[in-house]
């Protein structure tokens, strides 16, 4: 049976959360392998919106929703997620949920250290979500992390927090601040444990079980490639691998289990944060896509920065991604824009690139060789058949995928679960 990997193609927002809740009543398990409540998925049922960060945007349907061992964990936003989504009438308990047990923790220090170094660098910030992810991160690289199975140990932590807090008090003092309150910290811990602890176990078990069984495994991405901690526009990315080779050593299945790759791309391309971005429109144009795509992020509040589709970024994204085939999203979001506009290729220094180079000031400095087409009329907004689509717009998706060198087997054409296009079913082989 096959399996889908879910991944931002862009900067992330692509609209994955959308997908995923779309393609989830077809699976038996949904998988988070990377990143934390710094992603941020909206799904719209009905006139109900959901907000998730860390929750598998399986949840809403009732689809086995796990958390992996590649995901950083904030147990107190857990927590809060999970009361949030209750009163919203979704249920979550120990049948439904999981938590990896060898799933790093992000503490209350990672959040302060995240925000203490972005307050220092001033104008050379990241424009992290200040959720403490890339702290957690390098802690769990460091050998020094929390994990969740250590909160059945908390009795025998003492020589993990000495290494923990070596290290963070001396980068503490650093920024002025006192060292770590240890006993406070372990009282923190005890106090959020039992609730963590219901649905910890070990998520490799439980799906390499239920693979076995023949299940449907949809793995969820967070993020997008371009934010990718090694393919990314380093350093403005996330600290975590978001590309579909992740689904893998984040979940605990081998890499033959991510099955098709499904790339969601946004019909246009945003971004929030610093960082490079050779299609940003700051102009009308690009206020007028923000307003019609209301890109503000679902996390921070932060207003996206938006520009024309990149298929430069977009083609080496999928390559690097492995993708099967993508999801464009937001198409209506194009609706009535009398031309629009792809960017082909780069110009830098004189020389054509067909990619984009590694060097932050290379990646600053390219120029945009845009392609124009006309724009569409009729509306694309709510179709659910190809033949609900303007001959325009038809165009502009086959020149996409012409570009990317991907073909395309899902469209989006509104934020709700049932405007969705099927082009190619993902989970048939
Ligand atoms: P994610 O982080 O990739 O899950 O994406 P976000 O949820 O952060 O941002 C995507 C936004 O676009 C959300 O507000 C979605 O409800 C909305 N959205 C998703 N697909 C479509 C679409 O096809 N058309 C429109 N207009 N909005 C969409
Ligand atoms: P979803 O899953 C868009 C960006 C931040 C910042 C950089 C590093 O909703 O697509 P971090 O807090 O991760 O250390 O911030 O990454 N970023 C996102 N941008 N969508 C996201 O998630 C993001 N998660 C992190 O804005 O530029
Ligand atoms: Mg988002």
């Amino acid at each position: 049976m096959a399996n889908v990997t879910v991944i931002g193609a862009q900067w992330g927002d692509e609209g994955k959360g959308k997908i995923v809740d779309w393609l989830a009543s077809r699976a038996d398990a949904v998988v988070r392998f990377q990143g934390g409540h710094n992603a941020g998925h909206t799904l719209v049922v009905g006139d109900v919106t959901y907000k998730l960060s860390l929750l598998p945007s399986g949840i809403v349907t009732g689809t086995l929703s796990l958390i992996g061992n590649g995901v950083v964990l904030d147990p107190w936003a857990l927590k809060a997620e999970i009361e949030k989504l209750t009163g919203q009438g979704v249920a979550i308990n120990a049948d439904n949920f999981g938590i990896a047990d060898n799933c790093p923790l992000i503490l209350p220090l990672h959040r302060d250290l995240d925000g203490l170094r972005e307050q220092a660098a001033g104008a050379g910030k990241i424009g992290t979500t200040g959720r403490g992810i890339g702290p957690a991160y390098e802690d769990k690289v460091g050998r020094r992390a929390i994990r969740v199975c250590d909160l059945a140990h908390l009795d025998a932590l003492d020589a993990q927090l000495d290494r923990l807090c070596a290290h963070h008090d001396a980068l503490r003092a650093g920024f002025g601040q006192p060292p770590v309150d240890r006993e406070a910290l372990l009282a923190e811990l005890r106090e959020i444990a039992p609730f963590v602890l219901q649905f910890a176990q070990p998520v490799w078990q439980r799906l390499n079980k239920v693979r076995k069984a023949g299940a449907r495994i949809l793995f969820e991405g967070a993020q997008g490639v371009l934010l990718d901690v090694d393919h990314g526009t380093y350093p403005f990315v996330t600290s975590s691998n978001t590309v579909s080779g992740t689904a893998a050593s984040g979940s605990g299945l081998g890499p033959n289990s991510t099955g098709f790759v499904l790339g969601i791309v946004k019909a246009y391309t945003t971004r929030v944060g610093s960082g490079p971005f050779p299609t940003e429109l700051e102009d009308e144009t690009g206020q007028r896509l923000g307003e019609r795509g209301h890109e503000f992020g679902t996390v921070t509040g932060r207003k996206r920065r938006c520009g024309w589709f990149d298929a430069v970024l977009v083609r080496q994204s999928c390559a690097i991604s492995g993708v099967t085939g993508i999801a464009l999203t937001k198409l209506d979001v194009l609706d009535g824009f009398e031309k629009v506009k792809i960017c082909t290729g780069y110009r830098l220094r004189g020389k054509v690139l067909d990619f984009f180079p590694a060097h932050a000031a290379d990646q600053a400095e390219v120029e945009p060789i845009y392609e124009e087409m006309d724009g569409w009329s009729g509306t694309t907004a709510g179709a659910r058949s190809w033949a609900d689509l303007p001959a325009q717009a038809i165009k502009y998706i086959q020149r996409v995928q012409e570009l990317i060198e991907t073909p395309v087997a899902l469209v989006s054409t509104s934020p709700e679960r049932e405007d969705t296009i099927l082009v190619r079913d993902p989970f048939v082989d």
